[in-house]
């Protein structure tokens, strides 16, 4: 099998080593901007030397962002080559359009490293879907957020010292915006989503909040409740249809979630038959995001063309029947007088209210999570 890359970054430089390694499997070009001597002639800087290529099978993205991931990537379904992307941002925004050019020119599409780094998340799930009817999926997507509230909860740092030392680890981008805002979770629950449910939504319908505005004295009110906060993506099938958010939630410290340490990831699927199953492990990083795009193409080799669901009804997401408790910081008390039932730390704790009533107040708050009633 002969496959190209785009991308030689982080994830591209190891999916060349691990394909490169194996049996029956040749990188027939790599396409970068910048120069790697080390490639040779297999360093290409234009798409139309690899779609015009008949012999590549397989072509795998792994450059980042929508343009011109998307006419790349585009350009090699039409030409009927298979697709293997990492790229959450690509999918979370082209599901309709990607998923029907493959579907239209009869090739695989897959995208297993872009929800859970190296965890087979996505294919997991793909198989429950196959025999059950999923009720709802929950977890940790992301790992520099679990990094800063992991280390935050158990040293007692504030904020802004964690975040740098995630930086300095290679936890977390130069720009953390995408990750500790909930862009990049809210991707991948958009994936999840769509395939757990056999729908098509829309980033921008999911509520979302972040992380940035958390204190070291918000986390010592948790702790002393006995709680802990994570940054929970999550899902469910409602009677008003389906409910989706992202935001931080407050966990009974002995939630599974809670105890997950560091940058590591836990995702987990409820099926009306299957029950709960949970999925744990390095959510990002070279080789197990690696592993999985490679997977892929080893999954495609073995005749594998079908995407991860067969339908993808348009779908609104239904949050006004989801009710939950909020521990809030606000920036304008009175704001939230109507709904205060106690107080919790230098914030208060609201009765249950309507998920898109404290969306709607959210301006009014420095920091905000929900409780998660177990
Ligand atoms: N890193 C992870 O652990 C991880 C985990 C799961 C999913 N992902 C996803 O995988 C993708 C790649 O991530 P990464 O961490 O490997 O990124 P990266 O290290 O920045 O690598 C991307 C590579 O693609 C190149 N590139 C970008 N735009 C290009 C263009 N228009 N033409 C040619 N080359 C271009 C970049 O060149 P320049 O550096 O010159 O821009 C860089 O060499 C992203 O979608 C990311 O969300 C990453």
């Amino acid at each position: 099998m002969k496959a190209a890359l785009l991308g030689f970054g982080v994830v591209g430089g190891g999916v060349y080593t691990m394909l490169q390694e194996h049996p029956g499997w040749e990188v027939a070009y790599v396409l970068d901007k910048r120069e790697f001597p080390e490639l040779g002639e297999k360093l290409v800087h234009s798409i139309d030397t690899i779609v015009n290529d008949p012999a590549v099978d397989v072509v795998v993205e792994m450059m980042g962002g929508t343009k011109p991931a998307f006419d790349f990537v585009a350009a090699a379904l039409k030409a009927g080559k298979h697709v293997v992307t990492s790229n959450k941002a690509l999918i979370a925004a082209y599901y309709n359009e990607l998923t029907a050019l493959a579907r239209e020119n009869g090739v695989a599409l897959r995208c297993t490293a872009a929800v859970g780094g190296g965890i087979p998340w996505l294919t997991s799930l793909e198989r429950a879907c196959s025999v059950d009817t999923i009720e709802s999926i929950s977890g940790i997507m992301n790992g520099t957020t679990n990094y800063i509230l992991d280390v935050m909860t158990r040293e007692g740092k504030e904020f802004a010292g964690v975040l740098k030392n995630a930086q300095e680890l290679g936890y977390a981008e130069a720009d953390p915006t995408a990750d500790i805002d909930g862009w990049d979770i809210r991707r991948k629950l958009v994936i999840s989503s769509n395939i757990a449910y056999g729908i098509s939504i829309q980033e921008e319908d999911i509520p979302m909040s972040g992380i940035r505005g958390i204190t070291a004295e918000d986390i010592a009110a948790f702790t002393e409740a006995g709680l802990v906060c994570r940054m929970i993506a999550s899902s469910a099938r409602t009677a008003e249809g389906i409910s989706a958010t992202v935001e931080p939630m407050l966990l009974p410290k002995g939630a599974p979630e809670a105890a997950v340490p560091l940058n590591y990831n836990r995702i987990s699927y409820v099926g009306e038959r299957l029950g709960i199953q949970a999925f744990f492990g390095q959510g990002a990083g070279r080789y197990p995001t690696a592993a999985n795009c490679v997977r892929d193409c080893l999954d495609i080799e073995a005749g594998k063309r079908s995407f991860y669901a067969d339908k993808a009804v348009p779908t609104t997401i239904r949050n006004e029947g989801s009710l939950r408790r909020y521990y809030v910081r606000a920036n304008d008390a009175a704001a939230f007088a109507d709904v205060a039932e106690s107080k919790l730390g230098c914030g208060i704790v609201t009765r249950a209210i309507p998920v898109p009533e404290m969306y709607a107040r959210a301006e009014k708050c420095s920091f905000f999570a929900a409780l998660r009633e177990e």
